[in-house]
Parts: structure tokens; C-alpha cells; sequence
């Protein structure tokens, strides 16, 4: 694996610790847990299926329970797009079966309720996976997770990765954006610009020749070119759901 080593000069954590994660394009690290749905062994058993595997601070906490209601209530949408979802958090499996019992009997979230958590939740004690990701980062907390999002792709290569401190619950719907956008990209060798949602125009790939610089502003394969390094297409959401949905 080719983690990188991070120094941390925050005042919080001396300038000798360090800790180890992995980066975009690396190979996902590899791990055997134990979850609320059986054991896991990752990435094997995910295998041609996108996941996002997310880490929270503590169970029995408010910001989590807002997120897991969330995340619960899209879990469907999620499976859709071929994306199984994967929580972690350092905390015990009987802590974890008890706060998601009480999540589907007794909270109610933005209209969200008797919300069922069918996905994983590890049971992460040990730190082994939290350590693995670099999902602890002391300055924030020593004893718990931040709220990392790791996106690996079908390889079991990580291809994207959001990290939020304690207070801050994530946006589930910029997961599920950006979840779309690089199925989109890899299904159509496209990018995607600033905001973009499916049924927007995409971005055609700067040219690398004169010549294709040329063949762009002449109007071959795009839609349109403001110049010849900014040129987009059109692909519908309706091809997008088909490619996604394979
Ligand atoms: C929360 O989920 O509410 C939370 C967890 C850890 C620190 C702060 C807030």
C-alpha cells in the first residue's frame, strides 16, 4: 500500500506523531470486521460494486444520529447506483445494535423516521480500520473518528475522499452528487464542472493536439466550445441512469 506519512505540527499532537492514510488512487487497505450485519471482509467481498465507507465520532450522539437517519433513509437510492454503504465508528457492537434500535423506535429527523439501518456499522474498538484510514486525526480528537467519507470504486481503489470535523453533519446529498459524477466520468470518459448535476452538460477533455484543439472548434464530438480548452456535451440523465444502473 502506498500510504503517505503525514506530520502534525497542530499544538495539539506533537511534531513527532504521524499517521498514515490513503490517498486517491491508491489501493483501498484491506481489513476483516466485525458489523452489525456479520463479519466483513473488505474489499474482497464488495468486488465490482462501488462503496463508501464513512466513519462518525460516537454512537448516541445527536450530529451522528441526524446523519445515520439520513444516510438510512438513502440507503436504497444508494444500492441503485451500485454503491453499498459502510459505517465505522470506535465503539463496541452492542453499542452499536442499542443506538440504531433506538434510532428506528424513537427519533424522527427533518421527517425521517422508523428509519432502519440495514447497511454495515463496524465494530471498530481495536481502531484497526479508524488507524488504517486515517480516520483519527488527534488535533480534532484522539478517541474518536472525524467524519471521513472514503469513496472506492469497483477496483477497491479510493477515488474520493471528504473529511468534516466533529460538529459538522455531512451533506448526503454531495455524497450521492459526487458518487454519480465519477460513475459519469468513468462511463463516459468525461469531467464534470462546478455544481454539475446528472442531465448537465460535461466537460470534453482538453485537447491535446492542434489538431484536436482545431477538430473541437470545428464542432467534432461536443456540443459546444467557448474556446478550444473549454468545450462540453450533452449526456442525458436518462443514459446516465442506464450506465449507473448496469
Ligand atoms: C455529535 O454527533 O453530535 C457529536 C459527536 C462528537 C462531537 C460533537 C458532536
Amino acid at each position: 500500500m502506498n500510504n503517505k506519512i503525514m506530520e502534525n505540527s497542530n499544538e495539539h499532537v506533537s511534531e513527532k506523531e504521524s499517521f498514515s492514510m490513503p490517498r486517491i488512487g491508491d489501493k483501498a487497505p484491506s481489513f476483516i470486521a466485525n458489523t452489525t450485519q456479520g463479519e466483513i471482509k473488505f474489499p474482497e467481498q464488495f468486488e465490482g460494486k462501488w462503496a463508501i465507507l464513512f466513519s462518525h465520532p460516537a454512537d448516541f450522539t445527536p450530529v451522528c444520529t441526524s446523519e445515520f437517519i439520513t444516510f438510512g433513509s438513502l440507503e436504497q437510492k444508494f444500492k441503485e447506483a451500485n454503491c453499498n454503504l459502510i459505517g465505522v465508528s470506535i465503539d463496541g457492537l452492542y453499542s452499536h445494535i442499542a443506538w440504531l434500535r433506538t434510532i428506528k423506535e424513537k427519533i424522527e429527523y427533518r421527517g425521517m423516521k422508523d428509519v432502519e439501518i440495514n447497511f454495515p456499522l463496524i465494530d471498530d474498538v481495536s481502531m484497526n480500520v479508524a488507524n488504517k484510514f486515517g480516520m483519527v486525526q488527534p488535533g480534532e480528537s484522539t478517541t474518536s473518528a472525524v467524519r471521513a467519507v472514503f469513496f472506492i470504486d469497483p477496483k477497491g481503489i479510493v477515488r474520493a475522499i471528504i473529511y468534516y470535523p466533529l460538529s459538522l453533519g455531512r451533506n448526503f446529498d454531495e455524497i450521492y452528487r459526487a458518487l454519480i459524477a465519477m460513475q459519469t466520468a468513468d462511463a463516459f470518459k468525461i469531467a464534470t464542472p462546478a455544481d454539475w448535476q446528472p442531465g448537465d452538460d460535461v466537460i470534453v477533455s482538453p485537447a491535446g493536439s492542434c489538431g484536436v484543439a482545431k477538430d473541437r472548434m470545428d464542432g467534432k464530438d461536443v456540443d459546444n466550445c467557448q474556446d478550444w480548452f473549454f468545450c462540453t456535451k450533452k449526456i442525458s440523465k436518462e443514459d446516465i441512469e442506464k450506465e449507473i444502473k448496469k
